[in-house]
């Protein structure tokens, strides 16, 4: 008995001895085991787990740079891609690492200082394994009965989506890594929708920035890209919560991850090539907060990239990544640019200031070094940005608000490298059109020679241009006479019907400064812009040669009974929309920055197809070299249309032409003449009127009567508004052109309250004081008394 029992304690120490020898060999010829881990047993860090297949690995590792552990599943490639980590928020930050199960049969990681990390949960099921299933599957299911699976790591997805593994709403979606050295939980996540499971959605801390197709039981109706995929490369399979894949051919290694930048990749492993192919990849979109880092653009239409630098700035890296942009040329602070970006959309980070209009925005950016960009709107006022700029985006169509033009802030020298190579193009069409004009100007001066010498010929040609039968000729087909002198009806030889005015002569410039600055307008081209054709100069005598209007001028309609019901609303808006698009090119797009000061309705000439196109552009310069200053002495301009500040001190900008655009706004919509006009109402003008109509609510009733029930009352009402707007007493308060548009065009723009028009204190005190003030103005010429 007692030598049975010894035989017995030597047996089991000999088993003991050859198993544990066994073990031993095999640990240490590749620390490798089969996919197998007993409740008895532990895996240390270098020791692996392999799965009967030889796919997947579970064992200890580090991420890229990181020096911490975790526990993880991976390929069995060159690149061990990891698929799954058992501890991502808790590194483990020695190489003592032991995996085991603990009492309660839970699997859990030792690190060296005793510090225990729970893995998997065996809840008290005592015959457990831990297995690393052929799909990559890691579980603690029963030994005696394999199919009751305890835990498995396919309920806890982290970045990558195996084939078999069910991704479910609300609870099995993918995260990604923090970064690639860190598998901690990221900004992204991705899986079926919250609202319609059979969608797929990538979402970026919460907002979703890409969905799939809808699941309507195609194998593919997700992602259809894959449809146009020579073999379809796998097969969904969802139903209301819950979708998994399979690949096709179903042994095909496939897995879906979702990167630490958020792009989602479909990639399978090609076995001949043994390395992964890219079958398909979508790009995290400008949703994306920050995605193109400090001074980079967004632009979600792009294909390759959805990131670019703003201009006059390059990438940091080589490429193109989250750091962004820096400055190629340095801030130089005094005498900085601002170049403009239309259709941006705008960070909604912006210091709001109550400065008004464009103006006074661009200054406040300008006095302070560390505001980098400005945007002015109507609705939001002044805006502007410190340091760096971030979240840009353009190319956006989606709705919402913010979006703008925004003044970005480059050194002056930044500014003409853009333009040099930005406008060469144009700057090679200038000069073609330079010449063509330069030739077609003297043709025009031989042919007039011509018509001359067939005259009395005995002109000495430094007195008059044109002999008493070419003047008689023309006087019979003057068509008007304009603010700067008459203008002619004519033909060209060839036949093509011309309108020439003959300029005033004095216009106090030498013949070189007016020969360039017809140059420079002849340049100026839009559609809303009559076209001048061409100019000649001999002596005194100047002529300017445009493109005939037919449908002469728009208060030859306007102010006329029966000729003022033939512009319907459609007409006028045409007409509204087109002065207001003019203006826009000659206060901010034309190279010259153009004050008209002379806008009414007499120079808004009317093509073919009534048409609007401004006339008389420009004269003010033609007029006034020194125009350029923002106070002149020589006003130039129309009673009735001229903004207060001008007619009274000669102060001039761009809001005095919008001061004369909402007095012509009021004269279309309501068919009346603003100046001279007899008093209606209480007032003595159509801008008192409009105003008292305001303030009693009663806007309709300046409604053109011929245009009632024929027009849209909530349109022309905005338009009455608008007008208001433009002609407020104080040029800050105005809006700009541009602005301008916007609220006309804009249904639900919502718009200030205008502040009382800018004529009433010139009326109110008209006795007095202003008569003594116009009289101290030198050479005060009102051109044109009556307006037309
Ligand atoms: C470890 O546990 C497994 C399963 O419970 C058992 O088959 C094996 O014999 C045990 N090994 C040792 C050394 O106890
Ligand atoms: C990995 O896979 C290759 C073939 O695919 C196989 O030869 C190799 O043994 C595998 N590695 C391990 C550790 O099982
Ligand atoms: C996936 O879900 C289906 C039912 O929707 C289920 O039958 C299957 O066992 C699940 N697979 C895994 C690996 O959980
Ligand atoms: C979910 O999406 C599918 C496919 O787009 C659509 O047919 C279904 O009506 C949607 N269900 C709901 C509740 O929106
Ligand atoms: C899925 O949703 C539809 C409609 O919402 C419902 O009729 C159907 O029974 C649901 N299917 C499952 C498996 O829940
Ligand atoms: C410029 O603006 C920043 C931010 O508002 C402010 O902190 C700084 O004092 C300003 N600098 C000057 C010189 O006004
Ligand atoms: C936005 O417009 C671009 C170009 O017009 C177009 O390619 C793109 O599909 C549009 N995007 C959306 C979301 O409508």
């Amino acid at each position: 008995m007692f030598g049975k029992i010894r035989f017995w304690k030597k047996c089991v120490l000999l088993n003991f001895l050859i198993l544990y020898a066994l073990a031993s060999r095999c640990l240490s010829a590749s620390m490798e085991r089969t996919g197998i881990i007993f409740q008895n047993q532990s895996i240390s860090d270098g020791q692996i787990l392999v799965s009967t297949n030889k796919n997947f690995m579970l064992g200890f590792f580090s991420p890229g740079a990181s020096s911490y552990r975790y526990v993880g599943i991976w390929h069995n490639d060159s690149e061990r891609r990891v698929v799954w980590v058992a501890n991502r928020n808790n590194p483990i930050k020695d190489k003592l690492g032991i995996l085991k199960f603990d009492d309660s049969s839970n699997l859990i990681v030792l690190d060296g200082s005793g510090n225990s990390i729970t893995v998997a949960y065996g809840v008290g099921v005592q015959d457990l394994e831990a297995v690393i299933l052929d799909n990559g599957n890691f579980v603690l299911r029963s030994i005696s009965n394999q199919a009751k699976i305890i835990w498995q790591s396919f309920d806890f997805p982290t970045d990558t989506w195996l084939p078999e593994m069910n991704i479910t709403l609300g609870s099995k979606l993918l995260t990604s890594w923090k970064s690639y050295d860190d598998p901690a939980v990221g900004d992204y996540s991705f899986g079926p929708g919250v609202t319609n499971a059979s969608e797929l959605i990538i979402w970026w801390k919460g907002i979703a920035y890409w969905t799939s197709g809808g699941w309507d039981g195609d194998v593919n109706a997700l992602i259809p890209d894959l449809k146009s995929i020579n073999t379809i490369p796998l097969y969904f399979h969802c139903d209301n919560l819950t979708c998994t894949y399979t690949p096709n051919p179903a042994s095909r290694l496939t897995q879906f991850v979702l990167d630490p930048n958020g792009a989602l990749s479909i990639e399978q492993f090609d076995p001949g090539a043994q390395s992964w192919t890219l079958l398909w990849r979508q790009p995290p979109s400008c949703e994306v907060s920050n995605l193109c880092g400090v001074f980079g653009i967004c632009n979600d239409n792009m294909q390759t990239s959805h990131c670019r630098c703003l201009k006059g700035f390059a990438p940091q890296d080589t490429q193109y990544s989250r750091k962004g942009c820096t400055r190629k040329i340095p801030l130089q602070c005094d005498g900085d640019k601002f170049i403009d970006m239309p259709g941006m959309r705008l960070p909604g980070n912006g210091d709001k200031l109550s400065v008004m209009g464009d103006d006074g925005c661009e200054s406040a950016c300008m006095i302070n070094c560390s505001c980098t960009a400005y945007v002015h709107s109507v609705l939001d006022g002044c805006s502007l940005w410190y340091g760096d700029l971030t979240n840009l985006q353009d190319g956006y169509n989606g709705t919402g608000v913010g979006i703008g033009t925004l003044y970005l802030r480059v050194a002056a020298s930044e500014l003409e490298s853009i333009s040099r190579s930005g406008h060469k193009i144009l700057w090679i069409a200038g000069v073609l059109s330079s010449v063509a004009f330069i030739i077609f100007c003297s043709i025009l001066f031989i042919w007039i020679r011509i018509s001359r010498n067939k005259g009395k010929g005995k002109q000495d040609g430094h007195h008059s241009l044109m002999t008493t039968d070419t003047i008689k000729l023309w006087e019979k087909s003057k068509l008007g006479e304009g603010g700067f002198g008459p203008v002619y009806k004519g033909n060209l030889p060839d036949g093509l019907e011309i309108a020439v005015k003959r300029l005033a002569a004095n216009s106090g410039q030498g013949l070189q400064e007016f020969k360039n600055e017809i140059l420079l307008i002849a340049k100026l081209q839009h559609s809303n812009l009559v076209g001048l054709l061409g100019c000649c100069i001999e002596g005194e005598e100047m002529l300017l040669v445009y493109e005939y209007m037919p449908n002469k001028s728009l208060d030859f309609f306007l102010f006329e009974n029966t000729r003022r019901a033939l512009l319907d609303w459609e007409m006028r808006m045409n007409i509204i929309e087109g002065v207001a698009q003019g203006l826009i090119y000659l206060h901010k797009h034309s190279r010259l920055r153009i004050i008209h000061r002379d806008l009414k309705a007499s120079n808004i000439l009317l093509d073919t197809d009534m048409s609007p196109k401004i006339s008389d552009f420009g004269m003010a310069r033609i007029f006034d070299p020194k125009g350029t200053q923002a106070n002149t002495k020589r006003v130039v301009g129309t009673y009735g249309y001229m903004a207060p500040e001008y007619a009274m001190a000669g102060i001039f900008s761009v809001k005095s032409d919008v001061f004369s655009y909402g007095v012509l706004l009021l004269e279309i919509v309501s068919g009346m003449k603003n100046a001279g006009s007899q008093g209606r109402g209480n007032s003595l003008s159509l801008l008192g009127y409009a105003w008292e109509l305001w303030n009693e609510g009663r806007c309709h009733e300046l409604i053109d009567k011929s245009l009632h029930g024929r027009c849209p009352e909530i349109v022309a009402l905005r338009c009455v508004h608008v007008s208001l707007l433009c002609v407020q007493e104080q040029a800050a308060d105005r809006p700009s052109m541009t602005e301008v548009l916007s609220m006309i065009t804009n249904d639900n723009a919502t718009l200030p309250d205008p502040k009382q028009p800018g004529f009433l204190s010139l009326l109110v005190s008209n006795q007095t004081d202003i008569t003594e003030e116009t009289c101290s103005l030198n050479g005060l010429s009102i051109t044109n008394l009556d307006g037309r």
